[in-house]
C-alpha cells in the first residue's frame, strides 16, 4: 500500500522500496499536539505532511458515524454519556478540546467540535495531496455489523469504495475484529484492510488469510517481540501497519525492518526524522 503520490516510499504494495522509509499515519490526527479526532488535529497532521490519517468510528443512536475512540464521551469532552445512546445533535453540543493541553493555543470552537466520518472524508479528499484515510471500526458494539455497512455506504457515496488498486485507494478499513474485516472484504473486495491484533500468534496465524486482510497491524510492543511478522506478512503478500510509533528508536526500528506504515501521535516530527535519515538532528 502506498499513498499513490509517487512519494518517498515508492509504490511497492507490501512495504517501502529498498532504501525508502515507512509512510506516516497521523494517529487520531496530530493527537499529541491537538485534541484527538478533532478538525484541529487532522488539519495540523495534513499541514505537517502526514501520508495518512487514522480515525476510530462509532455509530450514534440515530445512525451517524462519528470519530470517537472511547465507548463514552467522558474522557475527551466536557460531557458524559455513551456514544451509542446519544444522538448526533446531543454529541454536537459538547466540546472535544477543553481537556487537552493545547487549549491554551485557542483554536476556536469549530476546530474542537465533534467530527463526523463524513466531514473527515471531505477534508482528506479535498486536501491538495492524495492522503489515505485509515478508518478503524470498534467492536464489540451495540450496532454490530451495521457499523461496517454504514462505513461502506459512505465510501460508496464518495466513490472510494472500489479503488483500482490498493496503491490508489484513498481509504483503508481496519479492525481488531476479524469478522469486521471479513465483512468489508466480502462487500468491497478492492478496498484495502488491516487486521489489527495484540498478539503475534493471532497476526502471524491464519486469521489474516481467512478474512482476506491486505495488511496486518501489530503494536510496536508486539513487533519488537516478533519482528518476523514483517517478513511473514510480506511472504503472504501483506503489508504491515504498526501502531503507535512515537519514539525515535521505534521509528528507526520500523524503518529498518521494512514496515510499510507507522501510525504516530507526532506526524510532523516523525516525517522530519525520516526525511533526515534518522540522524538524530532536530530530535
Ligand atoms: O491504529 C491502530 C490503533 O489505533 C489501535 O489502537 O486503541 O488506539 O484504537 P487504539
Ligand atoms: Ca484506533
Amino acid at each position: 500500500m502506498t499513498s499513490g503520490d509517487g512519494g518517498a516510499a515508492g509504490s511497492a504494495s507490501c512495504g517501502p522500496e529498498p532504501g525508502g522509509h515507512p509512510f506516516v499515519v497521523a494517529h487520531r490526527g496530530a493527537s499529541a499536539d491537538r485534541p484527538e479526532h478533532t478538525l484541529a488535529a487532522y488539519e495540523l497532521a495534513l499541514k505537517e505532511g502526514a501520508d495518512g490519517v487514522e480515525c476510530d468510528v462509532r455509530l450514534t443512536r440515530d445512525g451517524h458515524l462519528v470519530c470517537l475512540h472511547d465507548r463514552k464521551v467522558d474522557r475527551t469532552s466536557n460531557g458524559t454519556g455513551v456514544v451509542s445512546e446519544m444522538t448526533l445533535e446531543q454529541l454536537r453540543e459538547l466540546d472535544y478540546g477543553a481537556w487537552h493541553p493545547s487549549r491554551r493555543n485557542d483554536t476556536g470552537p469549530a476546530a474542537t467540535a465533534l467530527l463526523t466520518l463524513d466531514e473527515l472524508i471531505s477534508l482528506v479528499l479535498d486536501w491538495n495531496r492524495p492522503v489515505k484515510l485509515f478508518i478503524e471500526t470498534k467492536h464489540p458494539v451495540r450496532y454490530g455489523a451495521l457499523v461496517e455497512s454504514k462505513v461502506l455506504d459512505l465510501l460508496h457515496r464518495y466513490g472510494i469504495a472500489s479503488p483500482a488498486s490498493a496503491d490508489l485507494a484513498r481509504a483503508v478499513v481496519m479492525s481488531f475484529s476479524a469478522a469486521a474485516v471479513w465483512r468489508i472484504r466480502r462487500a468491497a473486495p478492492m478496498l484495502p484492510t488491516v487486521l489489527l491484533g495484540d498478539t503475534s500468534r493471532f497476526l502471524g496465524g491464519g486469521a489474516a488469510t481467512t478474512v482476506g486482510a491486505t495488511a496486518v497491524g501489530p503494536s510496536i510492543m508486539t513487533l519488537r517481540q516478533h519482528p518476523e511478522l514483517v517478513d511473514r506478512a510480506a511472504a503472504q503478500g501483506r503489508a504491515l501497519y504498526c501502531w503507535t510509533v512515537d519514539h525515535f528508536e521505534d521509528v528507526g526500528y520500523c524503518r529498518d525492518l521494512g514496515v510499510a506504515w507507522v501510525a504516530t501521535n507526532h506526524p510532523g516530527r516523525t516525517k522530519t526524522w525520516l526525511q533526515d535519515g534518522l540522524t538524530g538532528a532536530g530530535r
